[in-house]
C-alpha cells in the first residue's frame, strides 16, 4: 500500500526533525538549515546511499542537489535510469560543518532511521556511494570480512540477506570523485551501467 510506506517515511522525517540529541542538531539550529532524509520512488528497486548533505542540500533539504548531484545526474542518465525512478539518500541525515568527513558518532545516531528507510523500501539493490556507506552497509549485512579498498570494490556485487528477502550492494566511489578527477568519472558510468537491469518495466 502506498500510503503505508510514505506514512512511515514520513514518521522518519519527523521524528528525525526533532532529534534534539543528535550531535548536528545545535549546528542546524544555528544554521538554520534542513536535515536530508531522502527522495525519490518509495516503490523502486535501487537505492542509492550517499554520505552526507553538503550545503546545498542542508539549504534545501534535497539529497544530492549540488555539483556532486550534478555528476550523480549524469550517471544516472549515461545509465538510462530516471531520478524520479529511484530513492536517494545518505547515512547522515545533518550537514557535517565545513563538509567534513561524518564521525562514527553522528554515523551511529543517523543509522537506525536509514535501517528503516531500506526496511520501508526493500530495494533489490543498494548502491553506495563513497567509503562511509560502503563500510556502513557492508558490516549491517555482515559482509565485514569482503571489506577492502573502494578501489578495489567498486562495481562488485555483493549478494546479502535482508529481514524482506535476498539484496544486492553495489559499492561505487562518490560521484564527487569526478568533479575533480575525470577519470573516475569513466569508472563511475561504467559501474552505473550495472544498475540498468535492476530498472523495472514501465519505471
Ligand atoms: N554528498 C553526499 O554524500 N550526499 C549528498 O546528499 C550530497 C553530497
Amino acid at each position: 500500500m502506498e500510503n503505508d510506506r510514505t506514512e512511515k517515511l514520513r514518521l522518519i522525517k519527523d521524528e528525525v526533525l526533532a532529534l534534539k540529541s543528535s550531535p548536528l542538531y545545535e549546528e542546524r539550529v544555528a544554521s538554520d538549515v534542513f536535515p536530508v532524509i531522502g527522495e525519490g520512488d518509495h516503490y523502486t528497486s535501487i537505492m542509492f546511499i550517499g554520505e552526507a548533505p553538503g550545503k546545498n542540500e542542508a539549504r534545501t533539504g534535497r539529497p544530492f542537489c549540488g555539483a556532486a548531484g550534478k555528476v550523480l545526474d549524469k550517471l544516472l542518465a549515461s545509465a538510462g535510469i530516471e531520478r524520479k525512478s529511484v530513492y536517494i539518500t545518505n547515512i547522515v541525515k545533518d550537514r557535517p560543518p565545513g563538509n567534513r568527513d561524518p564521525l562514527p558518532e553522528e554515523i551511529e545516531c543517523y543509522a537506525p532511521f536509514l535501517d528503516r528507510q531500506i526496511e520501508i523500501i526493500q530495494p533489490e539493490v543498494i548502491a553506495t556511494l563513497g567509503r562511509f556507506s560502503m563500510d556502513y552497509i557492508m558490516r549491517k549485512f555482515f559482509l565485514d570480512q569482503e571489506i577492502e579498498t573502494i578501489s578495489r570494490m567498486h562495481g562488485k556485487e555483493y549478494d546479502a540477506k535482508a529481514p524482506y528477502g535476498s539484496v544486492k550492494i553495489l559499492p561505487l566511489y562518490h560521484p564527487a570523485v569526478a568533479i575533480y578527477d575525470r577519470s573516475k568519472f569513466g569508472e563511475l558510468e561504467e559501474d552505473f551501467k550495472k544498475l540498468s537491469k535492476y530498472i523495472k518495466e514501465g519505471k
